[in-house]
């Protein structure tokens, strides 16, 4: 059961994406449905974050294409696809660590088509985020984990992103702290943005989903409800380190 033409905000068809000579992607075909929560899971290496760099702009993809609302934005390069609203949370965060929280937050909003927005951004990001607007002032190298995965999800929507890309957003935090990341994903979900979202906490991410991919080596092997996924005997005995069938929530 593939997601509903009508519904799709994204389209990645084909795509082929090589690192010089080496290949890592192989003919990736997905779609993410408008104001739903999609997910990639896969193991280490599998190619999610290269999938996501690549529907960013950052890689070129060799074929293929990438349709973004029925426009095809396979040739536009990484600023354009920013000045169309996508958003990349990259892997490990990548924020300034000798810059403030609010200094960081800002770089989110750095192209011209943004920066007349960025004061009612700011705002916007601070509601969503109190932490961060108690901590504005503090260098964001200082900040903890948790905090510092808020404030580069922050720094993704200040461009008020129609399609919010989220990569390993829980990496490397305690428990306490990925329960947080989660609930603040459901809740920028529930205000209706649109997000293709990479876990490595295959658990949390298929239940904050509404449709998942799996992938493996280069290639999606397995497509759903994340429901389904999270019921599935491969998915269970790979990703959850259980066979037998639970139900989610
Ligand atoms: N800059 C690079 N140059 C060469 N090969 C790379 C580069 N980046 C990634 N690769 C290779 O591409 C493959 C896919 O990597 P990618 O980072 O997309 O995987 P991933 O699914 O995000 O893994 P992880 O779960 O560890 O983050 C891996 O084999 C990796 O070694
Ligand atoms: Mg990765």
């Amino acid at each position: 059961m593939s997601q509903a033409p009508a519904e799709k905000l994204l389209e990645a068809q084909n795509l082929d994406v090589s690192y010089g000579v080496t290949q890592v992607l192989w003919g990736i075909s997905f779609s993410v449905a408008r104001g739903k929560v999609t997910c990639i899971i896969g193991s280490n290496g599998a190619g999610k974050t290269t999938t996501l760099n690549t529907i960013a702009g950052v890689l070129p993809t060799k074929t293929g294409r990438v349709i973004l609302n029925g426009e095809d934005v396979t040739a536009l390069p990484a600023r354009e696809r920013v000045n169309r609203h996508i958003s990349l949370v990259p892997e490990g965060r990548q924020l300034w660590p000798n810059m403030s929280v609010e200094e960081n937050l800002m770089m989110g909003c750095f192209l011209p088509n943004f920066r007349h927005k960025a004061h009612g951004s700011l705002t916007r990001i601070y509601d969503l985020f109190p932490r961060l607007k108690e901590r504005r002032r503090q260098m964001a190298g200082t900040l903890s984990g948790g905090e510092q995965q808020m404030c580069a999800i922050g720094r993704g929507l200040m461009s008020e992103p129609q399609l919010l890309m989220l990569d390993e957003p829980s990496l490397g935090l305690a428990p306490k702290l990925v329960d947080e990341i989660f609930e603040f994903i459901a809740n920028i979900a529930h205000q209706g943005v649109t997000i293709l979202l990479v876990g490595q906490n295959v658990n949390y991410t298929l239940q904050v989903s509404h449709y998942g991919y799996v992938m493996e080596v280069g290639r999606i092997t397995l497509e759903g409800p994340s429901d389904m996924l999270f019921n599935n005997e491969h998915v269970r005995r790979a990703y959850l380190g259980t066979g037998e069938e639970v139900s989610a929530g």
